[in-house]
């Protein structure tokens, strides 16, 4: 067994503060000229350096961070990285007023369902180290870009070869060969689709709006998955408001993502819940449509996630150094909300308690950032702050 003790940490972001009722800056329990011990994949002690105990000290490897600053790493709870092609002339044509819409997705669909295995995978695996790169530890990917039994468990198979946090989605949008009977296509998501695709799978989501699915095939697709004990996360209010937050708050779903467009009852409903709130910061940058009020949720106590959604369409970044700036610029957020919202947000997100916080018996994922502290991910945009990321104790960049 090896120990390593990572020392000369000017500040670490804990998320695991004295007070659990603490918010704000409190809340990232800040720890002042730090150091981790790591034993096992896990965070064996934690604490100012000072106060390591010998079992510390007698560590085996001692890397010095020379001053860094180290947060839990990322977790972005919502990704659809399993797909082929690029939609790079949608998007210039969208920055010319050409408005994003659901439709997009039939032609990665295309482009997907022609690629093979090997190619989906050497790609999956170069966005795993485009991920690492920019310290995030965990994500969540979905599938969706396949929609026919065959493609469909081709992709969640091979998004259960990099992440845990597989999504079965199943019900992105109605293919084209069921456009003339979505119900159709329904009873094929909840029948065989499920069935082959449940085995690699801890999630199912759906896409409820407009263009999409209704609220009614929504809920029907959402309780075969709870039948099959599938957890629930749900697409809503994205290019409207709807009724898909209500569905997934009264559903009990673990996360509810987008929430572009919010009513006065759907934030009520969700400071109520243990429905986590996802907010997407890529998508209505990469959209040109408008921030969801971030400030107006978390004062309303709802909790709040933020994650890339990475995907050709909507949003194609996968940095989530990127989406804090955007939510602290434009969402309201302080740096200190928006980072707790991309580590120990993401983590309720995907219902995990080892991971999103630096703890005694926690994953050892962690990244480091060349800079004084925390604020810098929103204060320096757009600059490659992440010197080194851990996922389980280990050095992945
Ligand atoms: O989360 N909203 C639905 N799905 C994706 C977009 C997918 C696409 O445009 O290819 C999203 O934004
Ligand atoms: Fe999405």
């Amino acid at each position: 067994m090896t120990r390593e003790l990572l020392t000369g940490i000017g500040q670490l972001v804990t998320n695991d503060p004295a007070d659990p009722a603490a918010t704000g800056v409190d809340r990232l329990g800040l720890v002042a000229d730090a150091a981790v011990l790591i034993e096992e994949g896990r965070v064996a002690w934690v604490g100012n350096a000072s106060a390591a105990p010998a079992a510390a000290r007698a560590a085996e490897v001692v890397t010095d961070l020379g001053g860094a600053t180290v947060i839990p790493g990322f977790v972005d709870s919502h990704s659809h990285l399993v797909f082929a092609g690029d939609r790079s002339a949608e998007f210039e044509a969208r920055m010319s007023g050409t408005p994003y819409t659901a439709g997009g997705i039939r032609s990665t669909v295309a482009a997907t369902r022609a690629a093979s295995d090997s190619e989906l995978l050497a790609r999956l695996r170069g966005f795993i180290r485009e991920l690492h790169r920019q310290g995030t530890t965990t994500v969540e990917i979905k599938s969706g870009y396949g929609l026919s039994v065959h493609d469909e468990e081709r992709l969640v198979a091979l998004a259960a070869s990099v992440t845990d946090e597989v999504t079965f989605l199943g019900a992105h949008v109605v293919p084209t060969d069921y456009a003339a009977d979505p119900d159709a296509y329904v009873d094929l998501v909840t029948g065989p689709m499920l069935d082959a695709c449940a085995p690699h799978a801890r999630w199912i989501d759906v896409f409820c709006e407009t263009g999409a699915f209704t609220v009614e095939q929504s809920r029907r697709i959402l309780e075969a998955g709870a039948v099959r004990g599938l957890g629930l996360r749900v697409h809503a209010s994205q290019l409207g408001p709807g009724e898909g937050v209500q569905l997934a708050v009264s559903l009990g779903a673990a996360s509810v993502d987008h929430c572009t467009y919010l009513t006065d009852a759907d934030i009520a409903a969700l400071a109520g819940s243990s429905t986590v709130t996802t907010l997407l910061p890529g998508v209505e940058f990469s959209t040109r449509q408008p921030y969801p009020d971030a400030r107006r949720l978390i004062d309303a106590g709802v909790t709040v996630a933020i994650a890339c959604d990475c995907n050709p369409g909507s949003s194609f970044t996968s940095s989530m150094p990127f989406c804090i700036a955007v939510a602290v610029r434009d969402m309201g957020m302080t740096p200190a909300e928006a980072l707790w919202s991309a580590t120990a947000g993401g983590a309720a997100a995907l219902r995990r308690s080892d991971i999103g916080r630096v703890a005694v018996g926690a994953r050892a994922d962690l990244a480091a950032l060349a800079a004084p502290s925390y604020v810098h991910l929103a204060y320096r945009p757009g600059v490659p702050l992440v010197s080194a990321t851990w996922k389980d104790g280990v050095r992945v960049a």
